[in-house]
């Protein structure tokens, strides 16, 4: 039951917390009848009014029972004092997604088997600014939070998930920008693969709506300006009035096991999670190459691992951020992956479309989202639509889904996931009684 002489990985427990929603429910189920969870940040205070860009992912505060944000009702007070917020949607996310496994509060799993693989690619960074400025102000040492340094540490993150459940296996994090949710469900699947773990909680969280982020990024050019009035069309993926990403917030945890465990457990199965490509593009700080070399290394090695070929994918989870250049390498970089030798005939028949209309870019939970998005796919034979995709251009002539979502059976699903510093992966997924 080995593959490539290694233990074999399926995802058994899902968790979300999105611009869409809290709950992997409600947030599938709006993300499928085409909903948009972007919102203007003005209403967050006269800082952001100032902005270029004033449009978010921003996840709904509210109740619980209405699916919204009220930390008391998914962290302990001791966890709201003490994690950064990017760390209390992971716990939320993890409860869920134990829960869904059928491990409640993970009591009955061997500690030493179990572990963590949680990152974000920013934090908490209002932590940073705001000590920054009181220090500043009094020159005293003693104006920092003795929690500071926990709160700031990205890995603290995972620190908190193994503490709240006592996991003593492999306790990891990866920060890279926004491949890190993809990075740490590939590097989790590694651990189990090689022995080191039966089971991971593996995923990615960020929360960073924050005016110095948000200034930061516009800085670099990176972010949507032109939609300040009409947010719930900022994000728009490969539509030919794309002009820049728009940032989100929220979490997304897959649990993780080795198969032959799962299966001695008559566990739920959504999906073997089958293989894992990482890339550079070694190329430049921010830019892709324009014929997404990096990203089509990434895809390659991802289906290598899987042992599957590119002809079988039925659908792609793309990165595309809704930005000119981005977009395009992507695209040119699935359909040099897709159209090869024996691949697809016609570029209509690739099915691939990008998530980020709807939610926006959550950067280091990205990938764990879309991760998350492409198992649904699977287990669900849906394709989740490209929002705002209303003007196609030369050389966009895929299959992407646009406006609205389209239920077809899918056995094979990509993900992939690219960040600042030219860091690519790609995630492969497929149905379990797929699998010889
Ligand atoms: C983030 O940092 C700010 C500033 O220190 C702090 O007020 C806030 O409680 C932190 N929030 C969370 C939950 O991340
Ligand atoms: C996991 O790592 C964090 C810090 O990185 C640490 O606080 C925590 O105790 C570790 N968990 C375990 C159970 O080893
Ligand atoms: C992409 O461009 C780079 C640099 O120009 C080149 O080395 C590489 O071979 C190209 N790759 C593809 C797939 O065309
Ligand atoms: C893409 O979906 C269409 C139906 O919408 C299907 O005919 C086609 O075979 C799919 N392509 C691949 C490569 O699976
Ligand atoms: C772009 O798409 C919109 C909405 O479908 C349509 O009204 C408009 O005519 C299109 N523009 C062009 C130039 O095709
Ligand atoms: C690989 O990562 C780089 C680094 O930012 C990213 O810009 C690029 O989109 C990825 N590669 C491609 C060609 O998509």
């Amino acid at each position: 039951m080995s593959r490539g002489g290694l233990r074999r990985v399926v995802v058994t427990g899902l968790g979300a917390v999105t611009p869409l929603g809290i709950g992997v429910k409600r947030t599938w189920q709006r993300l499928i009848a085409g909903h948009c969870g972007i919102t203007s940040t003005r209403d967050l205070g006269s800082e952001f009014v100032n902005l270029p860009s004033q449009v978010a992912g921003i996840v709904p505060k509210g109740l619980k029972a209405d699916g919204c944000w009220t930390a008391s009702e998914h962290v302990t007070p001791t966890e709201i004092r003490q994690a950064a917020l990017f760390a209390q949607y992971g716990l939320a996310a993890s409860a869920e997604a134990l829960e869904d496994a059928g491990f409640k509060d993970g009591k009955s799993l061997d500690p030493d088997m179990t572990g963590v693989c949680f990152g974000s690619g920013i934090g908490n960074l209002s932590d940073l600014y705001e000590t920054s400025i009181a220090y500043n102000a009094a020159k005293n040492y003693r104006k920092i939070h003795p929690l500071f340094v926990p709160r700031i540490l990205i890995n603290l993150g995972a620190g908190h998930l193994s503490m709240r459940y006592g996991f003593r296996g492999p306790n990891h994090t990866a920060t890279t920008a926004c491949t890190t949710g993809a990075h740490s469900i590939g590097d989790a699947m590694r651990f189990i693969q090689l022995g080191d773990a039966d089971i991971m909680l593996a995923g990615g969280a960020e929360s960073c709506i924050h005016p110095v982020a948000i200034g930061g990024f516009a800085r670099s050019r990176s972010l949507a300006t032109d939609f300040n009035e009409t947010p719930e069309r900022s994000s728009r993926p490969f539509d030919r009035d794309r002009a820049g990403f728009v940032i989100g917030e929220g979490a997304s945890i897959l649990v993780l096991e080795e198969l032959e465990h799962a299966q001695r457990r008559n566990a739920k199965i959504y999906a073997e999670l089958a293989g894992y490509g990482c890339s550079a593009d070694a190329h430049h700080l921010t830019a892709p190459r324009d014929n997404g070399s990096g990203a089509l290394q990434a895809m390659r090695k991802a289906l290598k691992h899987a042992q599957v070929e590119p002809a079988k994918i039925d659908y792609i989870n793309a990165h595309a951020t809704s930005t000119a250049l981005g977009d395009a390498a992507e695209n040119t970089a699935i359909k040099s992956l897709m159209m090869n030798d024996d691949g697809v005939t016609r570029t209509s028949d690739i099915n691939v479309s990008s998530t980020k209309g709807a939610v926006g870019h959550l950067l280091g939970a990205a990938g764990a989202v879309e991760a998350l998005f492409s198992v649904l796919a699977l287990s669900e034979s849906v394709m989740p639509p490209t929002l705002n995709l209303q003007n196609q251009t030369a050389g966009f002539d895929c299959n992407y889904a646009a406006g609205e979502a389209q239920h077809r059976n899918i056995d094979i699903a990509l993900t992939n996931s690219f960040g600042f510093g030219g860091t690519n992966a790609s995630l492969c997924f497929r149905k379990i009684q797929d699998v010889r």
